[in-house]
């Protein structure tokens, strides 16, 4: 088969290198992919969200099935314009995608069908919506209802500051038309918990619990960012949490999109949080998480193409879906600066020897040498039978890496340390 995976970040990296050894692909492209995935799948320089390239590329090179991994091409409708050209993919129609591409439409189902989340309204009026804030409790969360790159959230400590984030939003736009429609929402408290899931609508598989660490800085501190680093298993996610959470969020999810008449196939993404009264959703996503893929993909045993190929065609029931019992943990090596600016074009020294790192952000220069090129530059995973051993090994694989200006967090992976020994 041809194969072509649109995206060209780490958690692309890391859904090909888990693919790419499949004997039933002759052939894998990554739609742009980057320099580091080029060493792993041929590159071809077309951007995600550029959809009719990406359809007739597709057509020009008879590829058999495509896995689109990012929101924005799965939120225009990628996948439904793919099918039309008669080429399966992975990722959901964009009917579904709206689970993730709108708040409002995900707060809504939530409320619908019972499932617990933040308690919330909605406002396209600036005027209703100061008056609402206030009338709410402190810190309240503010969010833009579209896309908005993960920065469309803020924690309002005050009510001047949530009618700021809302002014902010809804008259300067600063995240364009996704700050038209405002959601105002109750500020939850807890470990969050990331939970990607495969379904095909009928059957949910949840892959192993991971954690994500969104901040910038150690102890959780600056910006966010679209995530600094990961470890999986969650301790947080217990088997009692994972039964709860099973029935009361996955599967309802699942049923509602049903009953919406917007089936859900592919990977869903459930950002939760444990609050003492129990797992609520934080949001949805409709992908696999970055740098989430990073960690889960390690762990799984079984084959993720395989697995793919099922969702498409409605048999997850008949997967093979299994996962390791050891720990992983991702360090994300970055630019310094970033998420705000950054100098990039700095070479870059990876080891030969280490299995485990997902390009997100490099170029290569004509003289085949990779140079850092966005404010993520890579991930580097390790696996262990112990998180405390996984974290140390992929501190020790990160530390070989060379280039100027990178930047990590040195702490990924400690508070879930310390809640197993808790
Ligand atoms: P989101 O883009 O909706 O995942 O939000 C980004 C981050 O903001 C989440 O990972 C949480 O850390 C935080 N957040 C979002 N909603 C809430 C909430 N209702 N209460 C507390 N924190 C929140
Ligand atoms: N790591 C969070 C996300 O992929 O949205």
């Amino acid at each position: 088969m041809k194969v072509m995976v649109v995206g060209g970040g780490g958690r692309e990296h890391a859904i090909i290198k888990a693919i790419k050894d499949n004997p039933k692909i002759d052939k894998l492209y990554a739609l742009p992919g980057n320099g580091g995935i080029a060493a792993d799948a041929e590159c071809v320089p077309i951007g995600a969200k550029e959809l009719d390239k990406i359809v007739a590329f597709a057509k020009e090179n008879d590829i058999d099935y495509a896995v689109v991994a990012p929101d924005d091409p799965l939120v225009l409708g990628l996948v439904d314009l793919l099918e039309e050209a008669g080429i399966p993919s992975f990722g959901p129609h964009k009917d579904a995608a709206i689970i993730e591409g709108s708040k409002a439409f995900s707060k809504e189902l939530m409320k619908k069908y019972g499932i617990p989340t933040a308690a919330y309204e909605t406002f396209t009026d600036m005027e209703e919506a100061f008056a609402y804030i206030d009338t709410q409790n402190v810190p309240v969360v503010v969010k833009a209802d579209g896309l908005a790159l993960g920065k469309g959230v803020i924690i309002a400590q005050t009510r001047e500051e949530a009618k700021e984030a809302v002014r902010s939003m809804m008259e300067d736009k600063v995240f364009g038309e996704s700050g038209s429609v405002v959601v105002i929402e109750e500020f939850l408290e807890g470990p969050e918990v990331s939970v990607l899931s495969f379904t095909d609508g009928e059957t949910l598989i949840p892959m192993i619990s991971s954690m994500d660490h969104k901040r910038a800085l150690d102890g959780d501190q600056g910006l966010n960012t679209g995530g600094m680093g990961t470890i999986a298993p969650n301790p947080y996610y217990t088997p009692e949490v994972a039964e709860i959470c099973a029935e009361e969020i996955f599967l309802p999810t699942m049923h509602a999109m049903n009953r919406e008449g917007r089936t859900f196939s592919g990977c869903l993404y459930f950002g939760l949080m444990i609050t003492k009264d129990g797992p609520k959703v934080i949001e949805y996503n409709c992908r696999f998480g970055d740098p989430e893929t990073q960690v889960v993909l390690p762990l799984l045993e079984s084959d993720l193409f395989d697995i793919m190929l099922h969702v498409t065609e409605g048999t997850l029931a008949d997967a093979d879906v299994r996962f390791s019992e050891d720990a992983a943990c991702c360090v994300i090596l970055a630019s310094k600066g970033y998420p705000k600016s950054y100098e990039k074009g700095f070479p870059m020294e990876i080891p030969e020897d280490l299995t485990g790192v997902y390009v997100a952000g490099a170029k290569k220069g004509e003289d085949g040498v990779l140079y850092t090129n966005g404010g993520r530059v890579l991930g580097v995973t390790e696996r262990a039978a112990t998180l405390k051993e996984a974290i140390d090994k992929a501190y020790a694989s990160a530390s070989r890496i060379h280039f100027d200006n990178a930047y990590c967090r040195s702490d990924i992976g400690q508070r879930a340390l310390k809640a197993l020994e808790d």
